[in-house]
């Protein structure tokens, strides 16, 4: 996989007076093979961030190179290529599977759309994102509404993968998962990135699920990133007062369910 450099972006919503930087000066990197958590209160331009890098939101200003290729320049070709490169799994499975396909369609359908494969070369690259998700073979035959969140998350993840990307941006995806379905979600990431030598972008409000995968973590608020360091240094020992926010305010807000993770990951 490849190495994502932002520097300086910068993203603007409404005109005039109403105008206000949603990103302000954002520089991040994910060096190849690792996973960088994203983290921050709720409006603070994760969303943001991650829709600019997948080519979702236009950049106010700032650039965002992948292997040094500007992705923010891309036009045409270049464009849909890059949609190809840089893939975005979101919080719900749910809204981006259609009800009416097959698991095994589903994934075909990307297969079908990003390759030149014949249909038997398709069904076994199939088998293999299956596979490669811990789903059994016969999830091939079933559809979204016979999954539970946590296999249809793992389909989306299926789905991101058989284009082979360079970058996975993830934005809140174990969220809307129980806590232990979102355990064993975070550890198939962990494998993959350990099997793919993924690199990815991870956004979440979970510090105890950036501290499971996530190298390094950077703290966003108010369209900034206020704190950028190794995960494990940064939930034991957070430097920038509104990173100590954040942590103390975890376990109110998340209560049981953050040490509940925690401990079904035996972290
Ligand atoms: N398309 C848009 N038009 C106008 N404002 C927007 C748009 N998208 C996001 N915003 C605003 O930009 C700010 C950042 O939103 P964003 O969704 O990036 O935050 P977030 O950190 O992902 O929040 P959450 O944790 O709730 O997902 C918010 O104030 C939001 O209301
Ligand atoms: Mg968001």
């Amino acid at each position: 996989m490849a190495e994502l450099t932002v520097d300086n972006l910068v993203v603007t919503f409404g005109h005039g007076s109403s105008a206000f930087n949603a990103v302000d000066g954002v520089s991040l990197a994910v060096p190849h093979g690792t996973i960088v958590g994203l983290v921050g209160e709720s409006g603070s331009g994760k969303s943001t961030v991650a829709r600019t890098i997948a080519g979702l939101q236009k950049a106010s200003s700032g650039t965002v190179l992948l292997d040094g290729e500007d992705l923010l320049a891309s036009r045409g070709v270049d464009r849909r290529r890059r949609a190809t490169q840089v893939q975005m799994i979101f919080q719900d499975p749910y809204s981006s599977l259609n009800p009416r396909m097959t698991i095994g369609d589903a994934i075909d359908e990307v297969l079908l759309t990003h390759t030149d494969a014949g249909s038997a070369a398709r069904r076994a690259s199939v088998m293999e994102l299956l596979d490669l998700v811990r789903l059994k073979a016969n999830a091939i035959d079933q559809y979204p509404s016979q999954m539970s969140g946590g296999m249809r998350q793992r389909v989306a993840i299926a789905r991101a993968l058989a284009v082979r990307p360079k970058l996975i941006v993830a934005d809140e995806i174990t969220s809307a998962l129980d806590a232990s379905v979102q355990g064993s979600v975070l550890n198939l990431i962990r494998d993959l990135q350990r099997e793919l030598q993924l690199s990815m972008l991870f956004i979440t409000h979970n510090l105890a699920a950036v501290r499971y995968i996530a190298d390094t973590t950077a703290v966003m608020s108010n369209g900034r990133i206020v704190e950028h360091g190794p995960s494990a240094e940064l939930v034991a020992n957070p430097q920038h007062p509104y990173t100590q926010t954040l942590i103390e305010a975890i376990p109110r807000i998340e209560n049981a369910g953050g040490d509940r993770l925690l401990q079904s990951l035996g972290a």
